[in-house]
């Protein structure tokens, strides 16, 4: 029988990537990333849609050549149809249009947030099996998933506020460490002392997170201190700040765990990809008897190989989308 070939496109924020797969194996991801915004201590929308214009045509066309495929073996399109950025968005879901007209294939929509959940199916032999929770934080979202199937998901916790990784972003910024300052945290916290300093813990009810105090905790903490301050202690100011998150995402979780009795516990999410998380959640597992999963380094941040999989998904069931489809910015599971 014929695989079945799909070419996936991911533009939600700022990075654009093209990813093929067949039969649900990954043959290619291609990530542009967007340096620009770094001065500029955030994503700057206008400039992120102008790059993912210049950046679309070679990705794709380095997705399809590394992986032996051209647009006539390919049986479907898909892109990330919501939440995003909606300039971001738009350019994907013009050129996935554009592209299923033209060859008169299948168009596929996806979720981004779903996707970052299905990461975890990436890996044929280590993935959960169903039902799994997922803990999601990205940049933009912090959720605890249960999941009964690709196409069954529940959201049954998330923030109130900031997501964990604007968190890590806007207190990596207080210490003036440049956009996106997560990655930065990480890197600085591996030499620091995660009990050096502590910070206010957020008291929310059930699954739901809440991270704006921590930042305000973070702020009021450091105008308390000298000029040199940040400089003398960054080390362990990263790693304490990097604890006190950890710690809230993972009291959730471990409710999570108690409330609805799944043991198969997966993360995901551009912050999935930091290590002290990672290690934590393996030590949660063991310590407590869960199965957990934490998709490969490159599957954490945006990506289009996790669109790849949903997509192939979403064919099996026939879930296919209408030319006229749009994009939205903001999106309801
Ligand atoms: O999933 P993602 O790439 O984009 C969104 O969908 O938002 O997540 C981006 C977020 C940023 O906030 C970034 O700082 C954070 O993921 N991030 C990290 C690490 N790598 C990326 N946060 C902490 N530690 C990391 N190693
Ligand atoms: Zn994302």
């Amino acid at each position: 029988m014929k695989p079945i070939i799909i070419l996936a496109i991911e533009s939600s924020c700022d990075e654009t990537s093209a990813s093929i797969c067949a039969d649900g194996k990954i043959l290619s991801n291609f990530i542009a990333n967007q340096t620009i915004h770094e001065k500029y201590g955030g994503v700057v929308p206008e400039l992120a849609s102008r790059a993912h214009m210049q950046n679309i045509v070679p990705v794709v066309n380095a997705a399809l050549s590394s992986s032996n495929q051209n647009l006539s073996s390919v049986s479907a399109i898909a892109f990330t149809q919501a939440p995003g950025l909606i300039g971001s968005l738009l350019v994907g879901a013009q050129f996935a249009k554009s592209l299923a007209l033209s060859l008169n294939k299948p168009l596929i929509t996806v979720h981004h947030m779903q996707a970052h959940v299905l990461a975890n199916l990436i890996d044929e032999n280590n993935k959960p099996e169903f039902p799994f929770l997922c803990l999601t934080v990205s940049g933009g979202h912090t959720q605890i998933v249960l999941v009964k199937s690709p196409l069954e998901l529940e959201v049954i916790g998330e923030t109130i506020d900031d997501a964990a990784g604007e968190a890590f972003d806007k207190t990596a910024k207080l210490l003036g460490l440049p956009y996106p300052g997560g990655p930065l945290i990480d890197k600085y916290a591996k030499e620091g002392n995660p009990l050096a300093f502590k910070f206010a813990e957020p008291q929310i009810p059930e699954l739901n997170f809440s991270f704006s105090g921590l930042k305000t905790s973070v702020l009021y903490f450091l105008q308390k201190q000298e000029a040199s301050f940040i400089e003398n202690n960054l080390n362990d100011l990263c790693a304490s700040i990097q604890h006190a998150i950890i710690n809230i995402l993972m009291k959730k979780i471990k409710l999570a765990v108690k409330q609805t009795g799944i043991k198969n516990v997966c993360i995901a999410g551009g912050v999935s990809a930091n290590s002290s998380l990672r290690n934590t959640l393996n030590e949660h597992g063991i310590k407590y008897g869960w199965k957990t999963f934490i998709p490969k380094f490159e599957y954490c941040t945006d990506n289009a190989a996790m669109i790849a999989i949903t997509a192939y998904y979403k064919y099996l069931a026939n879930d296919f989308s209408e030319l006229n489809v749009s994009p939205t910015a903001k999106a309801t599971w």
